[in-house]
């Protein structure tokens, strides 16, 4: 049987922040784009991830006119709070970084609104619950991507002149990039998050450091909340029935005449947390774009934003060789993103060193931790270098 192949411009692999985003605006150019996802479209929509974006993805998602439901639906802070020593201090974003927001809305809000406008202008195919993603001849002039779209269906071949793989942290795409020398660091704890029937407890996000371990109150509409403690990095949710999660929730964010709205637990899920780079992107004709490259522990927020700018850096490359044939862009590529992603490595490994309890650590670096809270809620050069990682740098060029 000779396989059905399905010719295109540019194959995608994965349809997360990264893949939707890319095809989005590949589409808007009219470069053509296919993109294949091992998941369901109700998995995909349903699947509970990030929550906050940074300011120039709420102005990006604007800006292609997708983000109606997101002006209605997310909530914008004026900024965040840092808890340590039992106390809470409010960090003004908006005023430190001259008009920024904090706006929380969830990954999974996001891409429903990119599959919606998918849908809307017939951007291109999706094809959902793949199989068997192999890539082939990334060097040579029209790779090939084979699939299968059940267990038993036949093998089909998708044909492009680029393929973008952008299918997040066990996606098989980063393992073509030949040279590249991984970077990582494991930390010795994990996050415990839950979803909760219940109306906000506080007006913004609250960061806590606290003997007991980490602990963050976050928010998704009036009626639900999201939180998260500091746990063990394999824990099972099993360990943490609602009393437990509830007791440690009370404690690490007790202040003085605050109290925490407590609700039905109706989502409870455990990540564990890492730092992780890829050196190289890009290998001939394959570009590797979001979690496939690198991982950043969820403490500063980053890891949604640094998929959605990979994805423009991508983008723009790909319209340069498109629109006038040339190749400047897409051969910087690499190193145009791996600034960005450095800079938001340094930013989340600090935020969660700074707040995190690290059993391996003595006293003296748990102190140094402390002082760091010290200095960054007390002084207004500190607090303006976190406010500006915070809300995201502006993107290059
Ligand atoms: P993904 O969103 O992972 O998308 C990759 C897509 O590729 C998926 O749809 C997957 O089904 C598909 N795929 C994978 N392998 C294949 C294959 N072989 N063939 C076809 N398709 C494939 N960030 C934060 O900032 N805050 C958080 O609280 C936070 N929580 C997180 C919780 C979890 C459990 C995880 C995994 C991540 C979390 N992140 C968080 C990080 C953030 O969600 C990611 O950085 C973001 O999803 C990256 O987008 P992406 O498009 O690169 O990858
Ligand atoms: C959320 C997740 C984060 O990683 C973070 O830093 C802030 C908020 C959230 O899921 O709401």
């Amino acid at each position: 049987m000779i396989p059905s192949v399905i010719r295109t411009q540019v194959a995608i692999i994965g349809a997360g922040p990264a893949g939707l985003f890319l095809s989005h605006l590949l589409h808007r150019q009219g470069i053509a784009n296919v993109i294949l996802d091992s998941r369901s479209r109700e998995q995909i929509e349903q699947t509970i991830r990030a929550g906050v974006l940074e300011q120039w993805t709420v102005d990006l998602m604007n800006d292609l006119g997708l983000g109606a439901r997101m002006m209605r639906e997310a909530h914008f802070h004026r900024g965040i709070s840092l808890q340590y020593g039992h106390e809470r201090h409010h960090l003004d974003l908006e005023e430190l970084t001259g008009g920024k927001k904090v706006t929380v809305y969830p990954q999974h809000e996001v891409l429903r609104d990119l599959l919606e406008a998918h849908d809307a202008v017939g951007g291109g195919q999706i094809v959902f619950g793949v199989g068997d993603v192999a890539l082939h001849g990334l060097t040579s002039a029209r790779p090939r991507v084979t699939f299968r779209r059940s267990e038993d269906g036949l093998e089909e071949v998708l044909e492009a002149d680029f393929v973008a793989g952008c299918d997040g942290s066990q996606g098989g795409s980063r393992q073509h990039i030949e040279g590249r020398t991984e970077y990582q660091k494991l930390y010795p704890f994990g996050w415990l998050g839950i979803l909760v029937e219940a109306p906000p407890s506080y007006h913004e996000l609250v960061y806590a450091r606290h003997e007991r371990g980490f602990a963050l109150l976050s928010t998704r509409s009036d009626t639900v909340q999201r939180m998260y403690i500091q746990c063990g990095p394999t824990d099972d949710v099993a360990d943490y029935p609602d009393e437990r999660v509830w007791r440690e929730l009370r404690v690490r964010l007790a202040t003085g005449g605050w109290q925490l709205t407590e609700g039905r637990i109706f989502q409870k899920n455990v990540v564990g947390l890492r730092s992780f780079v890829s050196d190289r992107m890009q290998h001939g004709r394959l570009f590797i774009a979001g979690d496939a490259a690198h991982i950043v522990p969820p403490t500063g927020a980053k890891g949604l934003n640094l998929a959605v700018a990979d994805a423009v850096y991508l983008y723009r490359g790909l319209e340069q060789v498109y629109r006038c044939g040339r190749r400047e862009r897409l051969d910087a590529y690499t190193d145009t993103c791996l600034r960005r992603i450095w800079r938001a490595e340094r930013f989340s490994w600090y935020m969660t060193t700074m707040l995190h309890l690290n059993p391996g650590e003595n006293p003296f670096e748990q102190r140094i931790h402390m002082a760091d809270l010290e200095y960054v809620t007390h002084s207004r050069a500190a607090a303006t270098a976190l406010a500006e990682n915070y809300v995201g740098l502006p993107l290059e060029g």
